[in-house]
């Protein structure tokens, strides 16, 4: 295991390395690199303009461009894992790193394939019964468009956002989608190219441009996507959200958390002249009689600094429990001078993105109240996680369930290349890949001085989960695996959902999530912490999406209710499905057959009638 302070003259001797191999900025100096006064994307804040403004105009160029060519990430990135056996299983479960060797995979390349849109609404047919109780629209988000012209995405998280609604009522379910109209889709359709950076894509430069244009355009700050292909996201009743005309913070991760009286909490990147921090939003709920749906009132509670702020963590969601925001930065690095340069040598933002599990993993407790950070300092190995499970306090401790991996090679894998291949070459793809798991970890949240080195600090009998103090005074955390062993057999668990109205931020017993014994998720999978047993749900060739809980009206229990999954299978002319499944047994109550192609998703939500 290591520790911490083994690791820190390891760091500062990598950082100074790293410094003298970073590329140099190429020269800035009589480039104009404001982008449309129109653009939502370019507005300036007041605290931000005033910072910039006290500089040399070469630094505030720089600060443009980094606040600018950066946001982008978190908005449109989403991560889903896979899994089969460990190759690892006789050493102490902290210390395991588990890929899999599964062969003779079914090629999903369809999946990852453009699509047209449905825009006109139709009808399914009906197999089994679905609930008269259930009426609402399932929406959901995905690529499902990934070149224009001529021109290829990389990855599959450039692809168009496609966004997808089933509506139920009365036992039956209609289905239609369409492609997000963003600038970003109009701008490459209009032009028949791409014409936007993406997330592992790098707009090329326009072959109508003189020769000396084009390679001057290499050192413009590269236009910001605004391509939001993950998830469906609310803020006092609305879907869309400028976050710049608010806020002095870039963009915001897809899975914000909710109050039940409806104030919502996000986080996002600001960046300046010493690089960037980290920022918890808080978003108040409607006021009671109004139409106002903008973000008036929302306002930055706590800014985190990274632990290197120019190269801050990748992170795609955060824990809330009933306080407190629990932010995991995790040793994912965005190297922030090679975002920077990225244009110019031809690279996406996604080649400045590395796995460093030399560094460790840290976790910050935020009072949601007071922005305070709590000033115990927790820590872990390296871990990599994208979706946090749920959060609660007992006992003076937050507890905090999560998806890991002890790997953090997974967004590189998901190029599209990698995606397209079949038979052993997409074996390997897929057994390259750290299997997903749910795990617990447990954080004190005050911290006895008077406590001897060396003791667990967990006062919690029901978690083997650990948190020992150490001689520097941090704490030193160890999981406790939330799941038996058919887990392993079954590819471990992402897209974790649990029933988030009744559950969130509160004691629970169950979540629900995709076993992925493939590339995408090929199973469903429903676990009871009490007793960590598992079912599940899986068919021949049908790859269902993330399950999403709907809880039956008045229900007592915390599984009564459905699971809706969108159910897909590679092979042509052999219909999707809306499965609709018991949530307390995992039984089949019905599926809507749809009669289209539908690329695999990412994210959604149920929107109740
Ligand atoms: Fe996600």
């Amino acid at each position: 295991m290591s520790k911490p302070d083994e690791n820190r003259s390891k760091r500062k001797k990598e950082a100074k390395n790293e410094a003298s191999e970073n590329p140099p900025l190429p020269s800035l100096e009589n480039k104009d690199l404001s982008l449309s006064e129109g653009s939502h994307l370019h507005q300036k804040t007041e605290a931000l303009e005033t910072a910039l403004n006290a500089h040399p105009r070469r630094q505030k160029q720089l600060d443009r461009e980094v606040r600018d060519a950066l946001p982008f990430l978190l908005l449109t990135s989403c991560f889903h894992s896979i899994g089969v056996d460990s190759l690892v299983l006789n050493q102490k479960p902290q210390q395991r790193v588990t890929f899999r060797h599964q062969k003779g995979l079914e090629c999903l390349s369809p999946f990852f394939t453009s699509v047209e849109e449905t825009p006109q609404v139709i009808q399914t047919k009906i197999e089994g019964q679905v609930p008269r109780w259930l009426k609402g629209k399932l929406l959901r988000n995905g690529p499902g468009k990934f070149e224009f012209g001529k021109d290829k995405y990389n990855h599959w998280f450039d692809g168009m956002a496609l966004l997808h609604q089933f509506e139920i009522e009365d036992g039956i379910v209609k289905y239609r989608s369409k492609f997000l109209r963003s600038d970003s889709y109009l701008t490459n359709s209009k032009n028949n190219r791409i014409m936007i950076s993406e997330f592992g894509t790098m707009a090329v430069p326009d072959p109508c441009k003189t020769i000396f244009e084009r390679f001057m355009s290499r050192f413009e700050a590269p236009k910001i996507t605004d391509n939001c292909n993950v998830n469906y996201v609310v803020y006092k009743g609305d879907y869309y959200v400028d976050w710049k005309k608010y806020i002095a913070v870039n963009g915001a991760t897809a899975h914000p958390h909710y109050d039940a009286d409806g104030t919502a909490y996000n986080m996002g990147n600001s960046y300046g002249k010493h690089g960037s921090n980290y920022n918890i939003i808080c978003v108040p709920p409607q006021t009671p009689g109004s139409d106002d749906s903008s973000l008036q009132g929302a306002k930055v509670v706590c800014t985190i600094e990274p632990e290197d702020r120019m190269k801050p963590s990748y992170y795609h969601s955060f824990g809330m429990s009933k306080n407190y925001i629990i932010f995991i930065e995790q040793p994912l690095k965005m190297n922030l001078w090679k975002f920077l340069a990225a244009k110019a040598f031809g690279k996406s933002f996604l080649d400045g993105i590395t796995w460093e599990p030399q560094h460790n993993t840290r976790f910050h407790v935020v009072n949601k109240l007071t922005g305070q950070v709590l000033p115990g300092q927790y820590r872990s190995k390296a871990l990599l996680t994208f979706h946090q499970i749920n959060a609660f306090e007992d006992q003076g401790c937050i507890v905090l369930d999560l998806c890991c991996q002890d790997d953090g090679q997974a967004l590189d894998i998901y190029r599209l290349q990698n995606l397209h291949k079949a038979g052993e070459a997409q074996d390997q793809v897929y057994n390259s890949i750290a299997t997903p798991y749910p795990r617990r970890f447990v954080l004190p949240l005050n911290i006895d001085d008077k406590k001897p080195v060396g003791e667990n600090l967990s006062p919690l009998s029901y978690t083997s989960a650990t948190a020992v103090k150490e001689a520097d005074g941090k704490i030193w955390c160890t999981y406790e695996s939330l799941h038996d062993e058919k887990l392993e057999k079954a590819g471990g668990l992402e897209f974790p959902q649990i029933n988030y109205a009744r559950c969130n931020g509160k004691k629970y017993r169950y979540f629900y999530g995709c076993g992925f014994g493939h590339l995408v998720g090929d199973s469903l999978i429903k676990i009871d912490l009490n007793t960590k047993e598992m079912k599940i749900w899986q068919e021949d060739g049908m790859y269902p999406s993330e399950p999403v809980f709907v809880p039956e009206p008045n229900s007592a229990t915390e599984d009564g209710g459905v699971i809706l999954s969108v159910v897909l299978t590679p092979k042509q002319n052999q219909g999707s499905f809306l499965l609709v499944l018991d949530a307390k047994d995992f039984t089949e109550l019905g599926r809507a057959e749809v009669p289209v192609q539908i690329p695999y998703g990412f994210h959604g939500i149920f929107v109740p009638h």
